[in-house]
């Protein structure tokens, strides 16, 4: 079976850490958030993943060199010239989806995070003998969502709207899309969205079934979402498998640490952290929903919360950083400083306090 991921787009609402890697190789729960998927899609008998991408292959393909041997999967790139939208890109991709089999293929998007119940999504798929499967999860603002009405009893799609102005439902697109290869005759080559062109025009055929996606899900394009992703992911990860997360009398709810990072004395780490690998964390340091990544040193009795603090950056001793700050990679923050919201671009140094949320550049 094939998988296309869906990785254009610049991401600039996960800016400063953007400007470092595309936003696939973003790191969430300790390892970039692209891998999430190619591993769930590697684990239910995916042997091809397409990335669709439109800019810095190389940096992409670098990367994943080495996971491609380690997983066992084979990992292509296809190259758009000109952003192609959501759709465009499997008109482009099309002779690397189809085979003789006659199989559907997965596509998704880069950002989404969930437990991927793609083994149940195929049984669905074969069951509705429909053209098209969706996942869809309920949200609170489904607004800034595809939203999705459906008949509840069959998944039978009614409606697909994309980013909707007035309120239609609260069941939304969750990015994640089983698709039989008839689909790619419906799109051209050319700049298309999927979820404006393609996916109306199936639900209208009445091809087009959805499957409520058991278990969390998240967008994690926007640094927000992106903490409240890792606290639901975490979550999941405390039911299925705990023993991969960190015990101890200086851990409260759930902590993930790496196990190359190190952790000073009298800590108080939690809920809700990520610490990456290589971290050092000074003694009497004061973490709770945030994402510590690679290379990072906390300097002794730092306090961070609801923030980001991107790799090889360090936050001085007593500093206090909070508020969705979020500091781009190689980023020096000084002893003492206080930050309340700031967006720090990469290689900055940070000398004077933060009071209110505001970009430095
Ligand atoms: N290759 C390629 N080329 N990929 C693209 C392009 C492009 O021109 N434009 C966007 N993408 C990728 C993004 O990288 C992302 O993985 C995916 O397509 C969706 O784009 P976003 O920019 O993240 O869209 P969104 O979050 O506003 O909305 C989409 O996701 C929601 C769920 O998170 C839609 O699919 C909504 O319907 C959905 O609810
Ligand atoms: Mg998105």
């Amino acid at each position: 079976m094939k998988a296309l991921i869906l990785v254009g787009g610049f991401g600039t609402r996960l800016r400063p850490l953007t400007l470092s890697v595309p936003k696939p190789l973003v790191d969430f729960a300790n390892k970039p958030m692209i891998l999430h998927q190619i591993e769930a899609l590697k684990a239910i008998g995916v042997t091809e993943v397409v990335l669709a991408i439109n800019y810095q292959p190389e940096v992409m393909l670098n990367f994943l060199k080495d996971f491609e041997t380690k997983l066992g999967i084979k990992i292509t790139c296809s190259q758009e010239t000109e952003p192609l939208g959501t759709a465009g890109p499997l008109a482009l991709a099309r002779d690397k989806l189809i085979d003789e089999s006659g199989e559907p293929f997965f596509v998704l998007n880069s950002d989404v995070i969930s437990e991927y119940p793609l083994k149940e999504m195929i049984e669905f798929h074969k069951a509705h003998g429909g053209e098209a499967s969706i996942m869809v999860t309920k949200v609170d603002e489904p607004s800034k969502y595809g939203v999705v009405v459906m008949e509840e009893s069959t998944g039978k799609v009614e409606k697909f709207v994309e980013k909707p102005k007035l309120f239609v439902g609260n069941k939304i697109n969750a990015g994640i899309y089983l698709l039989s290869p008839s689909v790619l005759d419906r799109i051209e080559l050319r700049p298309t969205s999927i979820e404006k062109e393609v996916f109306p025009k199936i639900a209208a055929e009445k091809k087009l079934f959805a499957m409520v996606l058991p278990g969390f899900w998240m967008d994690i394009g926007q640094p927000r979402d992106y903490i409240t992703g890792l606290r639901l992911y975490l979550d999941s990860l405390r039911k299925k498998s705990s023993s991969t997360l960190a015990i101890g009398s200086h851990i409260v709810g759930n902590v993930l640490v790496d196990e190359t990072a190190k952790i000073g004395e009298g800590c108080l780490i939690g809920p809700d952290v990520a610490i990456g690998p290589g971290c050092v964390v000074e003694s009497g340091v004061r973490l709770s929903r945030c994402t510590v990544m690679r290379g990072v040193r906390i300097k002794k009795h730092a306090c961070i919360s609801s923030s980001i603090i991107g790799w090889h950056s360090t936050v001085g001793q007593w500093a206090r950083v909070e508020n969705m700050t979020i500091l781009g990679e190689d980023v020096h923050v000084s002893d003492e400083i206080y930050s309340n919201g700031g967006v720090v671009l990469p290689h900055k140094e940070i000398k004077s306090s933060i009071l209110k949320p505001e970009i430095v550049m």
